[in-house]
């Protein structure tokens, strides 16, 4: 097993995963080609329907055979196969489907005379309903009844995130984590969820259709062991580089840095909430609840005000913004006010 641990590797996964005989993933994610014409390295995207079906089934058994008996096995697919996906995973692999979670996006493919495709969908599969890993404190944001009823019956833990996930844009050209020679990277922010969601530290998460990285790279921020196969090797070697390149969102336990991962992580919670900068800043209730669970999340001991100085730098340089890159900051009213708040408090 030592030749898959914390390895990415170049190979057809369904050859390679067949080889081993003994479960060792706690959590495979899994994003196929979705035979949509996607021009990839090694692989030709745009197979006939019953050959794409029929491969489906093979390295979706193949991925079954090698989870853990309570691991979990995620999968995105687009539309046109979604229904096969489903209907192997409980008919034929005998999985249960926890979520069926869809990811909208608002920059999707452009339409001329029907509309615009704007999501993707992901399976949450486990292979036992009654033992699995899923640990909700790391997950819950605040909940409506905390941010807009100030209702008493709130649970102080937050709520669960909808499985509509809308709070993710799709990486476009021009975001920073863009790596540029990969057809289709998920942002690590998706990933960091469904890893946060579905295993411990030093548990193994496998993706067989490795890619730019994304997942590996994730799990080894988060702690995680991995493994990665794509059929391409230029994109593992690419993708070895790019786990070489990352530094770890929870190095430091409790340590008071702003790594690049935590203003990450910070980003992304800030819009899995779905709070403007504004109530948090007004409302000392609610900037508590956030930087309560945020330090629950990254095991820090911020302070409120840590919390609303970091926003605020965030949001001056560009770096808050949905659209995930660094843009100049040109809104002068915007930051001015944003700035009297901060003297007010
Ligand atoms: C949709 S992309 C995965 C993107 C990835 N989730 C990311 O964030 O970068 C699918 C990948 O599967 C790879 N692939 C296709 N057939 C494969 C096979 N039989 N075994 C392993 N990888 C394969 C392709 O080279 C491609 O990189």
């Amino acid at each position: 097993m030592d030749k898959l641990l914390n390895k990415i590797i170049a190979g057809d996964c369904i050859e390679i995963l067949n080889g081993i005989k003994e479960p060792f993933a706690d959590l495979i994610f899994a994003d196929p080609p979705f035979n949509i014409g996607y021009k990839y390295d090694k692989y030709h995207d745009k197979q006939k329907k019953e050959y794409y079906i029929d491969w489906t089934k093979k390295w979706m058994t193949a991925c079954n055979n090698i989870l853990k008996p309570a691991g979990s096995f995620y999968i995105a697919i687009g539309d046109d196969y979604a229904a096969s996906v489903k209907t192997i995973a409980e008919d034929e692999l005998k999985l249960f489907c926890r979520n069926w979670i869809v990811w909208h996006y608002t920059f999707g493919q452009q339409m001329k005379n029907k509309f615009a495709r704007s999501h993707t969908h992901i399976f949450y599969f486990v292979k036992d309903k009654k033992q699995f890993t899923f640990n909700d404190n790391v997950l819950r944001v605040i909940s409506d009844r905390q941010k807009i009823y100030n209702d008493k019956r709130a649970n102080p833990e937050g709520k669960m995130p909808d499985d509509v996930w809308n709070e993710y844009p799709r990486l476009c050209g021009t975001f920073e984590e863009r790596t540029g020679w990969h057809p289709c990277q998920m942002p690590e922010s998706i990933l960091a969820r469904i890893i946060r969601a579905s295993t411990h530290e030093g548990d193994w998460v496998l993706d067989p259709f490795n890619g730019s990285g994304t997942t590996t790279v994730v799990a080894h921020k988060l702690l995680r062991n991995y493994t990665g196969i794509d059929i391409s090797k230029k994109y593992v070697t690419e993708a070895i580089k790019r786990i070489k390149n990352s530094s770890l969102a929870v190095e430091g336990e409790g340590k008071l840095e702003w790594t690049e991962g935590l203003n990450n992580e910070l980003k992304w919670f800030y819009h899995e909430n779905k709070i403007t900068t504004e109530e948090l800043m007004d409302s000392e209730e609610l900037l508590g609840i956030f930087t309560y669970k945020f330090n629950e999340r990254m095991k820090k001991v911020f302070t409120p005000e840590d919390i609303t100085k970091r926003l605020v730098y965030l949001r001056k340089s560009g770096k808050l913004g949905p659209l995930g890159y660094s843009r100049k900051q040109n809104n002068e009213k915007e930051t001015s006010l944003w700035e009297s708040g901060m003297t007010q408090k």
